[in-house]
């Protein structure tokens, strides 16, 4: 689907989008249609509920007087409340519905409507966002679809005022959702296809857009003494991978912000292995990474000036004669002892060594790490909110906001040390399950803590229920919601980009 800006003016053919508020306040070119159409809307709302409400549509197909095939008046709602996230669900909205139509052509005239606060160059930019993140389909394993099985939109046109300036506005939104597809892709492949070596290579793609990126293997973690996230990749014979990826758009003085990213490419649970329904979930185990991976391009691409860095650790957790066993103990790579009684429980132990080489390597102003980590944030947030952690009010509350301006929405959850003190182990310095099915997500928020230095500004998202859909949303379609993408470019560019 191509993209464009231009002029208001008439189209002579496909689908044109007018809009009205509510109360069927018409704006200025759906009345003037109605003038050239004699009436057609005016009679299309006398036979229909369209109140000019949010999420409503009035269809006119053929419409008489005017050449376009197809006439939608698009519901703003109240204009002083419409924002930039109601005009990329309309954007998003309007290619759902004229996708399985066999249109191909959509223009959308964009105008300020009644005492609406969002600039006009703003509405328009945030249409086309809507629309091109809508517009994502995981489709290259389906060879037998007909014609009129795909898509059918080719062009989204959208009108305004000053299309240069909304282009202007346009063009880093659409590196960015250039970026969160590419975090939906990598999340929807298989563990057939993305595993570690290979998720590193996709990573290794990111040099394109000037991100430097190294790969470690087994041989340089083992010198690093990288023994929790070794312990996790020992049964698989896929050979586990650590990659980092550095942004430099700032001065070389300036500490970075550090995204670090969970990878687990597959996760059976190991040696305390999963059941086998719903298993198959367990392939965007390494959503959190993958939201690193796109992060990392979205500000590249965009150049943004920051300086900022991207750890993910890649990993298969396989049961095998080479599996680690629950009971081992392993030693992290900042010295400390883990006792891993469930191997189910392997994100933060991929985690913990992630983090700790970040640290030591980067010396991050702030860290945040990404990852689905625990079954108990679905049953606290369920589906709607990400759980967010942070030892710093000030980060938090920059996560918060970002999460609201982006759709991306966080909730944040409690650390104390009386949680903390539930992973102290009788065999070694900390446990990787505390044991008790009570605070679930929390405990392991805590676990991560413990590797966190001294002086850290840190924040963990748990995004476990955020990375994969099974319905559709306005600006994402059923399947990778390439989660945390949109939300750690928000928080750069408002918070740690040099003006
Ligand atoms: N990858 C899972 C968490 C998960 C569950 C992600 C459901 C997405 C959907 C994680 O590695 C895991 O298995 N966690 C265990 C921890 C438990 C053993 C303490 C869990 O949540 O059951
Ligand atoms: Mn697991
Ligand atoms: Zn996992």
């Amino acid at each position: 689907m191509k993209i464009a800006f231009a002029k208001p003016e008439i189209p002579a053919s496909g689908t044109l989008v007018a809009l009205a508020a509510e109360g069927r306040k018409l704006g200025k070119l759906a009345q003037q249609l109605d003038k050239t159409t004699k009436g057609a809307i005016t009679r299309a709302l006398e036979a229909s509920r369209f109140k000019g409400g949010a999420e409503e549509f009035l269809t006119i197909l053929a419409p008489a007087g005017v050449d376009v095939a197809r006439i939608i008046v698009a519901g703003i709602g109240a204009p002083a409340k419409y924002d930039t996230l109601a005009a990329q669900s309309l954007g998003g909205r309007l290619v759902a519905a004229l996708n399985n139509t066999g249109e191909k052509d959509v223009s959308i005239w964009i105008e300020s409507i009644g005492d609406m606060k969002l600039a006009e160059a703003d509405f328009a930019a945030n249409v086309a966002y809507g629309a091109r993140l809508r517009f994502y389909r995981f489709d290259k394993y389906k060879t037998k679809e007909k014609p009129e099985q795909k898509p059918s939109v080719k062009r989204f046109t959208v009108l305004v005022g000053d299309a240069a300036d909304a282009k202007r506005t346009f063009d880093p939104m659409d590196k960015v959702v250039d970026a969160v597809n590419v975090t939906r892709d990598l999340v929807s492949e298989p563990a057939n296809i993305i595993y570690p070596q290979t998720l590193a290579a996709e990573a290794r793609k990111l040099s394109e857009v000037g991100v430097e990126v190294k790969v470690l293997g087994v041989k340089e973690m083992t010198k690093l003494g990288m023994g929790a996230l070794l312990g996790v990749g020992q049964g698989s014979s896929r050979e586990s991978q650590l990659v980092t990826m550095q942004w430099n758009g700032a001065d070389s003085k300036q500490k970075p912000i550090a995204f670090v990213g969970k990878g687990v490419t597959f996760d059976t649970g190991g040696i305390s292995i999963k059941p086998a329904q719903g298993m198959e979930d367990m392939k965007w185990d390494m959503a959190g990474s993958a939201a690193v991976i796109g992060a990392m391009r979205a500000l590249a691409s965009r150049k943004a000036k920051v300086n900022a860095v991207g750890v993910v650790g890649l990993v298969e957790n396989m049961p095998s004669g080479t599996a680690q066993r629950p009971g081992d103990i392993v030693t992290s790579m900042s010295g400390q002892t883990i006792e891993v009684l469930n191997t189910d429980a392997e994100g933060r132990l991929v985690l913990a060594d992630a983090m700790w080489y970040c640290q030591e390597t980067f010396k991050p102003r702030v860290m945040i790490d990404l990852a689905t980590l625990t079954g108990a944030i679905l049953i606290a947030l369920g589906t709607v909110y990400a759980g967010m952690y942070a030892n710093d009010e000030e980060l938090a509350k920059q996560l918060e906001e970002s999460g609201k301006a982006t759709g991306e929405l966080l909730w944040r959850m409690p650390l104390a040390q009386a949680y903390n003190k539930m992973m102290d182990s009788p065999a070694a310095d900390v446990k990787n399950i505390s044991g008790s099915r009570n605070a679930g997500s929390i405990t392991a928020a805590e676990f991560l803590q413990r590797f966190v230095q001294k002086g850290t500004i840190w924040s963990h998202l748990d995004i476990a229920g955020m990375a994969w859909s099974d319905k559709d949303s306005p600006t994402t379609p059923r399947g990778a919601t390439g989660f945390g993408v949109r939300l750690l470019d928000h928080l750069v560019a408002k918070h740690y980009e040099e003006k």
